[in-house]
C-alpha cells in the first residue's frame, strides 16, 4: 500500500443493480475506502452510476481489472455469475468481497475459494445478518456454552415477493442464475445463521414447491435437519407469505430458549436461579438488545439494513492493509450453499442427503 496516492484502499463494484448500489454507498461511507470504478454489463447503467459517483465506468471486467488503484472488487452480479468473476479478479491479484450466495453450487464455490488461495488474495462473502448486535451476542453466548447442549434449531423465512420482482432482471427464480428460489436467494441468510449457531449439519430431508409464482425454482422450501452434535431442526423458506411476515431463528438448548425475530431478540429464557445477567458484560448487552429495532427485508428487498455491509467493507480495508482474514470468509459462504443444495437433492430424489456433498 506504499503509494501516497492510495493511502486509501481502492474498491470497484461489479454489477450496479439493487445491491450494487448499496455497496457503492457503503464504500463511500467506509473509513479507509475509496470507490474508484463501477462496472456493469449494461452501458447506460455503468455510465449513470459512475457519473453519479464521480468514478470511472466500465462494461468489461477485465478492462477494469487492469487498473492498479483497485485493490478490492465487490461482486454484485446475479448469483450464478459470481465464481467466474471471482476467478478473474483473483487472477488479476484483486481481493474479492462477493454477495451471497457465494455461488449457486458447492463445486463452483470450491473453485472460487481455491482460485483465491492460489492467487494469494482474500475472499469475503456478505452475510450481513451475522453482524447484527443480537446475532453476535447469541453466537457468543452459545459458543461459551450458555445454552447448554443444543437440542433444536429452526429457521423460518416467511417472506413475500411479487411476480414482478421475479420478472425484473430476468434472472431471479431461474436455476441457471439464481440457483434456486426462496431457499437459495432469500432464506440463505437465515440458514447461514442457523448453522452458525447450531454447528455443522449431518443430513437433510427436503421438500420444495412452486405455490404461487410463475418461476422455474421453488418459492417454498422445507428442510428437516440433523446436526452433527445430535440436535435436530427445521428450515422453512417461502416468498408466498403475504405481506412478508417474519424471519426467525429459534434455538432450544438444555439451559433454555432463544428466539431472534427479524434479528431482534424476542425470547431469552434461561434456567437460572437468578433472573439477573451473569456478569456486567451480559447485563450491558441484554439492556442494549432489549431496545434494538427490528431489521427486516420481509416484504421490501430495498429495506434490508446497510449496517452489516458497511462493517464488512470496513473489515476488507483492514484485510488489505493488515493481511487479516475477512470476518466472513469464502469458507463461511460455503456452508449454507451446501445445505440448500442438499435440500434440493433430497427434494428431487425423495431421499435423505448426507453432508458433506
Ligand atoms: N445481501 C443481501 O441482502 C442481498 C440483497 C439483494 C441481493 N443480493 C445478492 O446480490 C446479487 C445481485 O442481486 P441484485 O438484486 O442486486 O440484482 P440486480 O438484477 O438488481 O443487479 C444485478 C446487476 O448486475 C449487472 N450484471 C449482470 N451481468 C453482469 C456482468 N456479466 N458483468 C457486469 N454486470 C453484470 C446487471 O446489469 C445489474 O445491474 C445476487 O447474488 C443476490 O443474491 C444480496
Amino acid at each position: 500500500m506504499g503509494s501516497k496516492t492510495y493511502n486509501k484502499v481502492g474498491f470497484a463494484v461489479l454489477g450496479s443493480g439493487n445491491i450494487g448500489r448499496r455497496h457503492i454507498n457503503c464504500i463511500k461511507e467506509a473509513d479507509g475506502a475509496e470507490l474508484v470504478a463501477i462496472c456493469d454489463i449494461v452501458p447506460e447503467v455503468a455510465t449513470k452510476m459512475a457519473e453519479e459517483n464521480g468514478v470511472a465506468a466500465y462494461t468489461d471486467l477485465d478492462e477494469m481489472l487492469k487498473r492498479d488503484d483497485i485493490h478490492v472488487v465487490n461482486i454484485c452480479t446475479p448469483s450464478g455469475l459470481h465464481t467466474d468473476a471471482i476467478i478473474r479478479c483473483a487472477s488479476a491479484g484483486k481481493h474479492v468481497i462477493t454477495e451471497k450466495p457465494l455461488d449457486i453450487t458447492v463445486e463452483r464455490v470450491d473453485r472460487a475459494i481455491n482460485a483465491c488461495k492460489e492467487a494469494g488474495v482474500k475472499l469475503a462473502c456478505i452475510f450481513q445478518n451475522r453482524l447484527t448486535p443480537t446475532n453476535m451476542m447469541i453466537k457468543k453466548f452459545i459458543d461459551k456454552g450458555g445454552l447448554g447442549r443444543l437440542l433444536i434449531g429452526t429457521a423460518n423465512v416467511l417472506w413475500y415477493r411479487t411476480q414482478e420482482y421475479y420478472d425484473a432482471g430476468g434472472w431471479r427464480g431461474t436455476w441457471a442464475m439464481d440457483g434456486g428460489g426462496s431457499l437459495m436467494n432469500q432464506s440463505i441468510h437465515t440458514i447461514d445463521l442457523l448453522q452458525w449457531f447450531m454447528g455443522p449439519v449431518e443430513s437433510v430431508i427436503g421438500y420444495t414447491g412452486i405455490l404461487s409464482h410463475e418461476i422455474e425454482t421453488e418459492d417454498t422450501g422445507i428442510g428437516i435437519v440433523k446436526f452433527k452434535n445430535g440436535a435436530v431442526g427445521t428450515i422453512l423458506g417461502t416468498t408466498c407469505a403475504y405481506p412478508g411476515v417474519a424471519t426467525a431463528v429459534q434455538l432450544f438448548g438444555g439451559n433454555g430458549s432463544i428466539i431472534s425475530d427479524n434479528n431482534k431478540l424476542k425470547v431469552w429464557k434461561m434456567r437460572r436461579e437468578s433472573k439477573e445477567a451473569e456478569n456486567e458484560e451480559e447485563e450491558k448487552m441484554l439492556k442494549a438488545y432489549g431496545s434494538l429495532k427490528a431489521e427486516s427485508g420481509s416484504a421490501d428487498p430495498s429495506s434490508i439494513t446497510k449496517a452489516g455491509h458497511l462493517i464488512q467493507i470496513e473489515d476488507m480495508v483492514k484485510v488489505v492493509k493488515e493481511g487479516t482474514e475477512p470476518i466472513i470468509t469464502g469458507e463461511d459462504g460455503r456452508y449454507s450453499v451446501e445445505i440448500i443444495q442438499a435440500i434440493y437433492e433430497s427434494a428431487r430424489t425423495g431421499k435423505e442427503v448426507k453432508l458433506p456433498l
